[in-house]
């Protein structure tokens, strides 16, 4: 249970992090979509750890191997299933949490859950898992550039440190130009500065990720309980070492009035209609509105830092934590690619679905 997403467009991930392997199957792609299958390595590419020094030092080639539904770089319409073979699992870094567990990660809740859990690596609950959403995610943003979408997403504030971005301009390219994986160059420097201070005192830093997808038609999102930012919110919500997601304006909402948070009405140049501003984040009551689609990730700091805790084992008897192992700072550079992936997931479902409706759009 829970390893599954998407009505139509539905992803299942699979394997821990220091098993054998790990993937995902996709099934309810359309037939005869042609595939770009360097894009979906090199998605996989911007998520992989050991990229740069701000991030995990684990050597993982996430090499993606397509076991089924696609011939000749055309998909089937059949389940496509992809596999990513783990290479860098050093087992003895986690012999202290076996005994202990680490604080604000996941070991003490998925031993009270299923009272048995794959100590290494932590299972499922690594970010390792999240390979398998990258690879998917990049088969459904090639579906949605069929369909004029695009998605882009940056960090925007590391530990307090804020970036000023336009979000109507930026690029992928943008984005990948530093390590940090933030367009505003000033901001850049000064938050790679503040993971690599983290880094050396064994320490740790969150922040927020802002995504925005352009091209959206008005019409997707499915009211009332399936609307586009609550499936939204959920994707948000299940990528690891996310606590809050905003859409538009956000809570900053909660500081404006009517007056000022409104998004007016205009006719576009084109004939279509469009709103001037965009405080609802391209979406009102739950169904885009062809504005683009808007919103602000909030990661926690990595809960597992390089200096001792006080936790207890598993009978409940205190003990002192030091990890060991490879660890990243801060998440927030592998992390874009991956909150592109599942928002590219929830709109294709959500394109599907609208197509399913006999609306084409
Ligand atoms: C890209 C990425 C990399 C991560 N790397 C680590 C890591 O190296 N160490 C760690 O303790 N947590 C890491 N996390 C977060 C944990 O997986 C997460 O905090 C843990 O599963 C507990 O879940 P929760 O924080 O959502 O409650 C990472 C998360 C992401 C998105």
């Amino acid at each position: 249970m829970g390893s599954s997403f998407g009505a139509l467009f539905c992803v299942t991930t699979f394997g821990e992090s220091h098993g054998p392997g790990l993937g995902v199957v996709i099934d309810g792609c359309p037939p005869r979509l042609a595939l770009d299958l360097a894009q979906i390595q090199a998605e996989l590419d911007r998520r992989r750890p050991g990229q740069s020094r701000l991030v995990s030092q684990r050597k993982e080639a996430d090499q993606v191997e397509i076991l089924s539904g696609v011939l000749d770089g055309v998909t089937l319409g059949t389940p496509i299933a992809m596999l990513i073979r783990n290479a860098d699992a050093r087992s003895k870094d986690y012999d202290e949490v076996s005994r202990a567990y680490r604080p604000s990660h996941a070991d003490y809740t998925y031993d009270a859950k299923y009272g048995i859990r794959a100590i290494a690596g932590g299972g499922r609950s690594s970010a390792r898992e999240t390979a398998g959403r990258v690879a998917a995610g990049a088969v459904a943003q090639q579906l949605l550039a069929t369909r004029g979408v695009s998605i882009v997403a940056w960090v925007d504030e590391v530990h307090g440190i804020a970036a000023a971005v336009d979000d109507a301009k930026v690029t992928r390219a943008d984005v990948d130009v530093n390590d940090i994986r933030c367009p505003d160059p000033v901001a850049a420097a000064a938050m790679i500065e503040r993971v690599e201070q983290a880094r050396k005192d064994g320490d740790s830093v969150g922040g927020v990720i802002r995504v925005v997808a352009r091209g959206v038609p008005a019409g997707w999102g499915e009211p009332v309980f399936d609307k586009l930012e609550a499936d939204l919110a959920k994707a948000m919500m299940s990528i690891p070492a996310v606590k809050g997601v905003e859409n538009g304006a956000g809570f900053a909402a909660t500081r404006m009035t009517g007056s000022e948070h409104n998004d007016l009405f205009h006719r576009r140049d084109d004939g279509t209609i469009g709103t001037r501003t965009n405080r609802s984040g391209g979406i009102q009551g739950g169904i885009s509105n062809g504005e683009p689609v808007t919103l602000r990730i909030a990661f926690k700091p990595t809960a597992t830092i390089m200096r001792p805790q006080d936790t207890v084992d598993r009978d409940g008897n205190p003990t002192v934590l030091t990890p060991k192992g490879r660890h990243d700072p801060c998440v927030l550079p592998r992390a874009v690619p991956i909150v592109e992936a599942m928002v590219a997931l929830v709109l294709a479902d959500h394109a599907l679905r609208q197509a399913a409706r006999g609306i084409v759009g």
